[in-house]
């Protein structure tokens, strides 16, 4: 019968069995040589012995074979608990070399996985890297989870399509396209589609009313451990529906998802803040609301302080914020919070461009710092402050200010996460957050003008459509946007439909022109009776990455860009002779 390398077990001792697989660990022990011999299902114990150890001598390393032979039942010095087929072993008759393996170069036993070749080397060689079962473990978990997404969007009645990736270059705000240039039309070029977003909308067009796509997007931004170049979205498209129905949606299918890929019943239904309020308190759009804490404005009790630093950006309309880190335990000299930790936290606040923070602790109910001036010209609202923060002894606060709120609340923000995380106080494995009443545009900060916070297609609410002419930058979007333990891992909103309206946002952002060139196409579609829809996008690379635990979502891609968005199995990107690309392309180089 023929056998996977992790299916036998004691049943069957006796059996003549085949199997194939790669010869992972070889030990001559003078009569007998044993190999573990692996696949994907596992590892099974062979043993050579008399002429068959003889062919087996010139085995090696990852060398795949083919073997016959009869299940034995181990004897109890060499049974192996550990192993679920460690109670036996096959004793080989017959050998067949399937082919031969030049020497790995690293180490593919799972045993030995604490001495991890460096990531570029598994990269080079991540056909083999996948052959550990580590590795492979997370993409057999994405692919459930894929699987588990599919029949849910099925069974919903959705139709799973194709949307073009060749596709026109239009307008974008976030990141930059990947142009390929035609051969058949010289000196014209594709954009690799960055999202399927208006071919998805011309489904709606085209009365299609339930879309569902696992599609790659293609966009070139700078590197980060939870992006890639090209990265998949579960990307769908409603029409005639609310946001109420596409967050459920999301909901009902994050619960699915957790009951078969992780075996967890998933509460919903689930948070909602408002942009306004997760800024506020927390410092950013995807706020990990895992942590308690929160940012706490305190420039009123600031300006009548006599701490100068923090009196002078409130009274010249800055705004000055605090945090409370509940459970610190902070220690001088020997706790995870001690003061040399914190010195390196105003070195942070710094690197991320506040002028300095204060950070002060509490003892004996009251607030401390080092120097104790800084907490005694804070005496005077002292009481204020404890009534708004309600720390407890050893907690550690922190204290911003800027003139530029925004700035405030990004460093402030991100403090908050890091700080929350050396103190570890999470209160739940996984928090699932919805942010929306985004504004509809927000003012670059460097030429000012204004650009869509998200999307250009997101449709304004109705109750602030009349601000579009007199007040933009007060036009809330209809947009949503999903994050979990403080990533965001979906993002959608219901579109605008009508082409005049439109028209009116690229006006606004004085993009008129642009937008008839690149975006005609879109406003033609729009203009045949377009049905009211709208939409979102999942990131599917992170929330396997999340669900499995991790923020990077490299192990979980299967063939991924390295940090530098290099792909280092075949070496690319790579040059193109600069003849071929005249020849085929009508593209020269000018130095
Ligand atoms: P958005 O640009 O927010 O929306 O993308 C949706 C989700 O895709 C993930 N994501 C990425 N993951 C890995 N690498 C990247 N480079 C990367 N960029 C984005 C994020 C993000 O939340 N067309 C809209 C969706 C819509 O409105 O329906 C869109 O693309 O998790």
């Amino acid at each position: 019968m023929d056998v996977n390398c992790g299916e036998l077990r004691e049943a069957h001792i006796g059996n003549d069995v085949t199997l194939h697989g790669w010869c992972r660990y070889i030990r001559d022990h003078g009569g007998k040589l044993f190999i573990d011999i692996a696949d994907k299902h596992g590892i099974t114990q062979l043993v050579f012995e008399g002429a068959a150890k003889s062919d087996a001598e010139k085995l090696g390393r990852e060398y795949m074979v083919e073997v016959k032979g009869v299940v034995n039942k181990r004897s109890d010095e060499t049974t192996n608990q550990k192993m679920p087929t460690g109670g036996i072993e096959v004793a080989v008759k017959s050998l067949k070399l399937l082919n031969k393996s030049k020497i790995p170069p690293f180490e593919l036993i799972e045993e030995k996985e604490k001495f991890l070749a460096n990531e570029e080397l598994r990269l080079e060689y991540r056909y083999l890297d996948l052959r550990r079962p580590s590795a492979l473990k997370r993409i057999v978990f994405r692919d459930k989870i894929v699987k588990s997404i599919r029949k849910y969007f099925w069974e919903n009645e959705f139709m799973e399509l194709e949307t073009p990736v060749l596709v026109r270059d239009t307008y974008e705000t976030g990141s930059r396209t990947f142009l390929v240039p035609s051969r058949s039309n010289k000196k014209t070029f594709y954009s690799l589609a960055q999202s399927p977003q208006f071919y998805k909308q011309m489904c709606m067009v085209a009365g299609i009313e339930k879309y569902f796509q696992v599609v790659k997007c293609f966009r070139d931004e700078d590197a980060r451990e939870d992006r890639q170049p090209e990265f998949t979205q579960v990307d769908l498209e409603v029409a005639f529906k609310d946001e109420a129905y596409i967050e459920g949606l999301i909901e009902e299918m994050m619960v699915r998802v957790f009951k078969e890929a992780l075996g967890k019943r998933l509460k919903t239904p689930f948070d909602h803040l408002t942009y306004a309020e997760a800024m506020e308190n927390y410092g950013s759009d995807k706020p990990d609301l895992r942590y308690a804490n929160k940012l706490v404005d305190i420039t009123s009790e600031a300006k009548k302080s006599s701490y100068n630093i923090l009196k002078r950006v409130a009274e010249n309309n800055g705004k000055v914020k605090a945090i409370a880190f509940s459970g610190a335990k902070y220690d001088q000299k020997k706790g995870e919070i001690s003061e040399a930790y914190m010195l390196k936290i105003i070195e942070l606040a710094k690197s991320l461009g506040l002028k300095g923070l204060t950070w002060l602790y509490v003892k004996n109910k009251s607030m401390m710092s080092e120097p104790m001036s800084i907490s005694e010209s804070l005496k005077g609202v002292e009481k204020e402050l404890l009534r708004k923060l309600s720390p407890k002894d050893g907690d550690v606060i922190i204290i911003g200010a800027d003139l530029s709120e925004r700035l405030l609340l990004d460093v402030m923000g991100k403090l908050r996460k890091e700080i929350s995380q050396k103190i570890g106080a999470f209160d739940s494995d996984y928090r699932f957050v919805w942010i929306d009443n985004f504004p509809l545009f927000e003012a670059d900060e460097v030429t000012h003008k204004l650009k869509p916070s998200h999307n250009p297609v997101t449709a304004p609410t109705d109750a602030t459509l009349k601000l579009l002419d007199s007040d933009p930058e007060r036009v809330i979007g209809k947009q949503y946007d999903l994050s979990l333990n403080g990533e965001e891992i979906a993002g959608g909103s219901i579109r605008i439909s009508d082409p005049e309206l439109q028209r009116k946002v690229f006006k606004i952002m004085g993009m008129e022109d642009v937008a008839e060139r690149t975006f005609g196409f879109m406003f033609k579609a729009l203009s045949y009776g377009t049905p009211p829809h709208g939409g979102i996008a999942i990131g599917l690379d992170r929330l396997v990455a999340l669900l499995w635990g991790e923020s990077n979502i490299r192990d979980f891609v299967l063939f991924p860009k390295n940090k530098r968005f290099d792909l280092l199995i075949d070496g690319s990107p790579s040059e193109i002779n600069p003849k071929r690309l005249k020849d085929d392309f009508g593209i020269a180089f000018i130095e």
